[in-house]
């Protein structure tokens, strides 16, 4: 068999020729749904049927998880050298806008390979989550086309090349498409900047569920003048402590968001002692702060702002005017000194304060857990 097509089989992937004719599996692995929009594959049994992949190809949103399995057995059926002309036209034929890989343990030459096979189709956003990443990357093949998507996430991907994975990984994508950046439970946030080129047209980083990042952590990751166009800072849970600790880190880093979330770390509402007071970049107009178990107003907010969350804290009194930034849009719901009104107003049906309350005991619940989870479980809850 040629190796391109074989590029091809380990993306769709056609593997049923390759394995054998093998019994039905008592579970279907792959689910798609009636609209021919969402395919969902997820390879549990020990003797995996990967042909059932074959029915996501007309799909819109792809899903495929491995089963925790090691996917080495692919490798040497991979040729990066290969020409792409063989198989381009049946992947340009391909519907799938948004692709999810999950729970694996991958070669990177496989998963490479998956990415530069992927340049062909529309793809537009691509999520990893779950991953092993062993051994080295392949050298990029000469004129090969880089993987045009505006969003990669990842979720809990580790990587045997350690801090180098962004810069290895940027080298297949068309860096000038990417706009939005999302890396959680990483396992290392201390990237090789030198290596790093610059995203001209990243404009939103989330780094949020990674307990571990910390205000320190912010300068390895944040790599100076490699996000120049970066518009929202999403660092939710993300071991933030103070707002002055993260506005050091952003001067550091030399980075000028128009929006910061802080929501879900636990901050603390007056800085470190001998810190010096940090000047915020002046594009900053919105601030989350909420969920964040706040007493009080932290010290050494911006002096404007457009938009303040600082709902679903713990302040105990109506902030004072002279503690809070000149703000357009403040929000201070789900604070237990609100809630301490809306309780002597029980009789006003109007009042929605005991259901924000509801909103932010859920939530808290979930903190270290991930926003979208909490959401989730609160969904759950009322289900
Ligand atoms: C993270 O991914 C690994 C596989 O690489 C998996 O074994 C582990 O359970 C995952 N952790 C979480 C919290 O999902
Ligand atoms: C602030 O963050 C919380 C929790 O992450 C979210 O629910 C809320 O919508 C955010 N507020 C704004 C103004 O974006
Ligand atoms: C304030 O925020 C709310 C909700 O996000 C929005 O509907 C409203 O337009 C905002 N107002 C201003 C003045 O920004």
């Amino acid at each position: 068999m040629a190796p391109a097509r074989c590029l091809l089989l380990l993306l769709l992937p056609l593997l049923r020729v390759l394995a054998g004719t093998s019994q039905p599996p008592l579970l279907e692995p792959c689910e798609l749904d009636d609209e021919d929009i969402r395919c969902a594959c997820n390879f549990l049994d020990p003797e995996p049927d990967w042909s059932s992949a074959l029915q996501c190809t007309v799909a819109v949103d792809v899903e495929i998880r491995a089963g925790g399995r090691s996917l080495e057995q692919f490798l040497k059926r991979v040729d990066l050298q290969a020409d792409p002309r063989q198989y381009v036209d049946l992947v340009k034929a391909l519907r799938v806008r948004r692709l999810t890989v999950g729970a694996a343990q991958v070669p990177a030459p496989l998963l490479f390979g998956l990415l530069r096979v992927l340049a062909y189709s529309r793809l537009k956003e691509l999520t990893l989550e779950d991953l092993e990443v062993t051994g080295a990357p392949p050298p990029m093949p000469l004129g090969a086309t880089g993987l045009g998507i505006s969003t990669l996430r990842l979720r809990n991907v580790s990587w045997a090349a350690g801090g180098a994975w962004l810069a290895q990984m940027q080298r297949w994508l068309k860096p000038s498409l990417l706009k939005v950046l999302n890396i959680a439970q990483a396992n290392s946030l201390v990237l090789a900047c030198e290596q790093v080129l610059s995203f001209p047209a990243l404009t939103t980083l989330d780094l949020s569920d990674n307990p571990g990042l910390g205000e320190r952590g912010l300068v390895g990751v944040l790599c100076p003048h490699k996000f120049s166009a970066l518009q929202n800072l999403v660092l939710r849970n993300a071991g933030m402590e103070t707002p002055n600790g993260v506005c050091a880190g952003l001067v550091t880093a030399g980075v000028q968001p128009h929006s910061l979330d802080l929501s879900h770390n636990s901050l603390r509402a007056t800085p470190n002692i001998g810190d010096p007071q940090c000047i915020w970049p002046s594009t900053l107009n919105s601030l989350n702060l909420s969920f964040a178990g706040l007493e009080q107003v932290p010290q050494g907010l911006p002096a404007k702002l457009n938009v303040l969350d600082l709902s679903c804290n713990k302040l105990k009194r109506a902030p004072r005017l002279d503690e809070l930034p000149k703000v357009g849009n403040l929000s201070l719901q789900g604070n237990p000194y609100l809630l301490a009104e809306a309780s002597f107003l029980q009789e006003n049906a109007m009042n929605s304060e005991p259901g924000m309350a509801l909103a932010c005991a859920r939530s808290h619940l979930a903190v270290g857990v991930s926003g979208t989870l909490a959401v989730l479980q609160g969904v759950r809850g009322f289900a």
